[in-house]
């Protein structure tokens, strides 16, 4: 759980670098119509959750730094006793005043008499520039209503300024209290995922392993941070395979890529094992290589590497591993040079984790890796895929291997936060066992 004055914290922050005279705005996001009268599940805008911790639609924040202190200003839904009635309750201005940490909260009814005279006398406005047209247009008629209102220009700012990469660089760096939620999310992942290997069993169907997946996380006030993967067999190849609907046979692996948003942080665990319960020789020697990538990629999680170190690690080890098995053909160099490795491992070994499960964050800056810092929070997820049309011996065809864990960059090196996902061919067979 993130306290309310952790948010104000980040709006000072945020303030702070938009500078003197500024005024910064952002959206929430809006409800999305499923069909007819049904809405899908609402989920707020990470950037304006992380901001305010505030889960409504139709709310406008407002940050106006000033010499007697920063303001903070929030335009949201009022609480309409008929509404609260159909769909319970709701923030309200009060609410966000007494609960959220804002100065001034006003009904969103108001926004457009009111937020022209909060512009007014601003140097410069602050937002997301290009991100959403209809915020963008109604910004350009409450500054257009200051001119004609006022009929002198130097009412008027005059600088606009991208807030949207300022935000995203202060989301790269987790704080105490988000990795706390973090190890929850990876907690509830990892345990949905033990549950997975001890009710899999040959002939079952792959959505039976997602039943087990979904129950656990909706008994723990979670639910999924992205559509899972329950792919088996030849589906363990399709990396964005979601229908989870095919069953699953004796002799397979199954990979499963699940991972589970709790307090609006996410996790993202791939385990792959096999459905009997036991790894055949073959399926040993795979998993074996795709272990040892990771761990050697985990290494290089470390304070002062650079974003494609891991990465590098991961494909030497996959390379020299295909070779050893003979399924590559050539010297460790030749394949790394030529990326043949990529014809089985075709895609980077992680991305940056928090509120969003691909979360924000530039992984180069002019034409440099970024360096890892302390408290930020990637995944390592190197894989395998050998499908059944693949030019290489039988006995390796319908193989998809992938390994996903979390990793928090600390001073002490490498703290996997999905550790207690099993993940060694013992650990794996005897969980499966049990
Ligand atoms: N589950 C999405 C990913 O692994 O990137
Ligand atoms: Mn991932
Ligand atoms: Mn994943």
């Amino acid at each position: 759980m993130i306290k309310t004055a952790e948010y104000i914290k980040r709006r000072q922050q945020l303030m702070k670098i938009a500078g003197k005279h500024s005024i910064t705005l952002l959206s929430s996001r809006s409800e999305l119509l499923r069909n007819g009268d049904v809405h899908h599940y609402y989920r707020q805008d990470s950037d304006f959750y992380y901001l305010t911790g505030f889960n409504e639609p139709d709310a406008i924040l407002v940050l106006i730094p000033s010499e007697s202190g920063h303001q903070h200003v929030i335009f949201c839904r009022e609480a309409d006793p008929k509404k609260v009635m159909w769909d319970g309750p709701m923030i309200g201005t009060q609410g966000a005043i007494d609960d959220f940490g804002f100065d001034a909260a006003y009904d969103i009814k108001e926004i457009d008499r009111r937020l022209p005279l909060l512009i007014q006398g601003c140097e410069k406005i602050c937002f997301k520039i290009g991100e959403n047209d209809e915020f963008d247009q109604r910004l350009a008629g409450w500054v257009k209503s200051i001119e004609s209102r006022k009929g002198q220009k130097s009412n008027i700012p005059e600088e606009f300024m991208s807030i949207s990469h300022v935000i995203h660089d202060m989301r790269l760096y987790k704080s105490h209290a988000e990795i706390k939620c973090m190890k929850k999310a990876a907690d509830i992942a990892a345990a949905a995922h033990i549950k997975m290997m001890q009710n899999c069993q040959p002939d079952a169907y792959e959505y039976e392993l997602q039943a087990h997946y979904a129950y656990h996380l909706t008994q723990n006030q979670s639910h999924s941070s992205y559509p899972p993967i329950i792919g088996s067999g030849e589906n363990g190849n399709i990396l964005h395979y979601i229908n989870n609907d095919q069953q699953m046979h004796d002799g397979d692996l199954v990979l499963i890529d699940a991972g589970a948003e709790y307090d609006f942080y996410a996790s993202d665990i791939t385990r792959t094992f096999p459905v009997n319960g036991r790894f055949s020789p073959r399926q040993k020697d795979l998993y074996e290589v795709v272990l040892q990538a990771q761990l050697d990629a985990i290494e290089q999680v470390k304070i002062g590497k650079h974003w494609n170190e891991f990465h590098d690690a991961a494909a030497k080890t996959i390379s020299q591993g295909l070779l050893d098995l003979k399924i590559l053909k050539g010297n460790l160099a030749q394949v790394l040079e030529e990326k043949t490795y990529a014809n089985y491992y075709m895609h980077m070994t992680g991305h940056w984790l928090g509120l969003d499960v691909h979360d924000v964050g530039d992984y180069r800056v002019d034409d440099l890796w970024v360096e890892l810092e302390e408290n930020m929070v990637l995944t390592v997820e190197p894989g395998l895929y050998i499908s059944e049309q693949a030019n290489v011996p039988q006995e390796w065809r319908g193989m998809g291997i992938r390994i996903e864990d979390d990793i928090q960059v600390t001073k002490k090196g490498p703290v996997v936060l999905s550790c207690n996902a099993p993940k060694t061919i013992s650990a794996i067979e005897q969980t499966m066992k049990g």
